[in-house]
């Protein structure tokens, strides 16, 4: 008899988005504290502005858009006007956000604290942005996908995500040092 389990495609990615929503609540919280001018450690914000760059997107979003969203639209879903499209319009948005954080960052840095609240406006923008975008893919375009591709597809997927991880290898286990140094730094002090 045919078994009707398939290979998980998309757990990795779910586990991908639980460390980049410890590093929203994260940035969050700090936000608060730059504006209540009780936080001056913009390191962290560097640190934070790093980890978006390099996690949640080079490594997972390049994952997604070079890897999943590739697979899906070779079995048949639209490039177009579709749930991907949505998708890839939101990671740009994202990025859009982290530029303007990083120019707000190097000001303040250069001493002009008036840019903490434009910095606080797009650590804001992007926390909401890739909070819902998450849910979105969680909840819809993953259990999707499970439910789409076949089989014969997974392989090459796997592979995929492989190779994205060959190229960088030790990301994952830096930037997850990264999120548990800084919840114990300041999850306490909250
Ligand atoms: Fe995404
Ligand atoms: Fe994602």
């Amino acid at each position: 008899m045919k078994t009707a389990i398939k290979t998980n495609i998309t757990q990795v990615l779910v586990e991908e988005h639980q460390l980049i929503l410890r590093m929203l609540a994260l940035l969050e919280g700090n936000v608060l504290r730059a504006e209540r001018a009780d936080f001056r450690d913009w390191d962290f914000f560097a640190a934070g502005i790093d980890f978006i760059r390099n996690f949640a997107d080079q490594f997972h979003h390049a994952k997604e858009e070079d890897v999943l969203f590739t697979a899906l639209v070779r079995n048949g879903m639209p490039e177009k006007r579709s749930p991907i499209e949505a998708m890839h319009i939101e990671h740009e948005q994202g990025r859009a956000h982290v530029r303007a954080m990083e120019t707000a960052l190097a000001d303040i840095q250069a001493g002009e604290t008036g840019q903490i609240s434009t910095l606080a406006r797009h650590a804001r923008g992007y926390t909401e942005l890739l909070r819902q975008h998450i849910e979105k893919e969680d909840t819809i375009l993953y259990p999707l996908a499970e439910r789409v591709l076949p089989e014969s597809a997974r392989p090459d997927i796997i592979r995929g995500y492989a190779q994205s991880e060959a190229k960088a290898p030790q990301v994952e286990h830096k930037y997850r040092s990264l999120v548990e140094n800084f919840e114990h730094r300041y999850t306490d002090a909250a």
